[in-house]
């Protein structure tokens, strides 16, 4: 039992070191936060659910969407328990009259949303192989990673832009950059690679009308994402309340980018070992496919 939790708790810390940590303090987060409404969509469980419950707990005005209504009404309900604000709105973000009701909503009823928090996702690991028959898992991964939260901010941003004040912040990951695209992922990593793209030419847009916006390279998370895969649940990574902590951090400091302390060298590396790394990312693939077919 002792080394079991002596395990989780190293391989915890090793998670902190490899993909960071939140350093905003309670206060800075309740300055920041305080009297807000910030918006947190896939919010039913895993970073969202954890993001919502920190800022709920800040005193932010905690607005929530995900599809699966009750455990979306559980997270409002305990984060008002706990003398918090939330509200729930069960959306689903590939249905585009659903996000069009929910940006209504949601300006109607509150007014404003001071922050957008793009965090509902959809991950597939496939090989091309075993996807010539599954078109709708391109379609899935970029109904909900591009086009969903492409409407989202849309429908916000006029209202942010006519009030000179609004953040968005994308929850990304580290699999669009630093690291070099890996095989098996390709429905998701163009997916979530549109977005990344799509945040960046909007922040330009945007910024001279007091709009910020952030990509957050987010590492591996141990949540209902990364438990399908075995050698992910394997590796070191964080949990889900300590990538809430980086995703506050954001809100907070807004910058333009969250990513890992060495991002610099490995963005160097694969731009002067960019053959080699295609060459063993290819052969571990090809290794890892031959093993799962027998
Ligand atoms: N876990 C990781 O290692 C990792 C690493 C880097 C980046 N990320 C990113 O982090 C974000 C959160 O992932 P997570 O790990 O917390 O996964 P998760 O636990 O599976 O949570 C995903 C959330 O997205 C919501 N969602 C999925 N499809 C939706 C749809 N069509 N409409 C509305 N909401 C939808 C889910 O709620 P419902 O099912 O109730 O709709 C859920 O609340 C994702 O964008 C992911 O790409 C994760």
């Amino acid at each position: 039992m002792a080394r079991h939790s002596f395990r989780t708790r190293t391989w915890r810390n090793l998670g902190l070191l490899i993909h960071g940590y939140g350093r905003t303090s309670r206060n800075e987060l309740r300055d920041a936060v305080g009297g807000r409404t910030v918006l947190v969509t896939g919010a039913s469980f895993g970073i969202g659910e954890a993001t919502a419950r920190r800022l709920g707990a800040a005193g932010a005005t905690v607005l929530i969407a995900a599809r699966s209504s009750e455990p979306l009404q559980a997270v409002a309900d305990a984060i008002n328990a706990e003398g918090g604000t939330a509200h729930a709105y069960p959306t689903d973000l590939t249905e585009p009259a659903e996000v069009d009701t929910l940006v209504k909503r949601l300006l109607d009823e509150h007014g404003q949303v001071d922050v957008l928090v793009n965090n509902a996702g959809k991950s597939i690991r496939r090989s091309l192989a075993r996807s010539y028959d599954r078109p709708q898992d391109f379609e899935r991964t970029i109904d909900v990673n591009y086009l969903g939260p492409v409407r989202l901010t849309m429908g916000l941003l006029p209202s942010m832009r006519a009030r000179r004040t609004g953040h968005i912040v994308n929850v990304s990951t580290q699999g669009v950059r630093p690291f070099p695209v890996a095989p098996g992922w390709s429905a998701y990593l163009a997916s979530k690679a549109a977005f990344e793209v799509w945040m960046r030419s909007m922040a330009l847009e945007v910024r001279g009308d007091g709009i910020t916006a952030t990509n957050i390279y987010m590492g591996l998370v141990h949540t209902r994402m990364s438990a399908p895969t075995p050698s992910l649940s394997r590796l070191p990574g964080l949990a889900p309340d300590d990538a809430a902590r980086l995703v506050c951090d954001a809100i907070v400091r807004r910058p333009r980018s969250v990513a890992p302390w060495w991002s610099p060298a490995v963005s160097v590396s694969n731009a002067f070992l960019s053959r080699p790394i295609d060459l063993i990312l290819s052969g571990v693939f090809r290794r890892g496919e031959k093993g799962r077919t027998r």
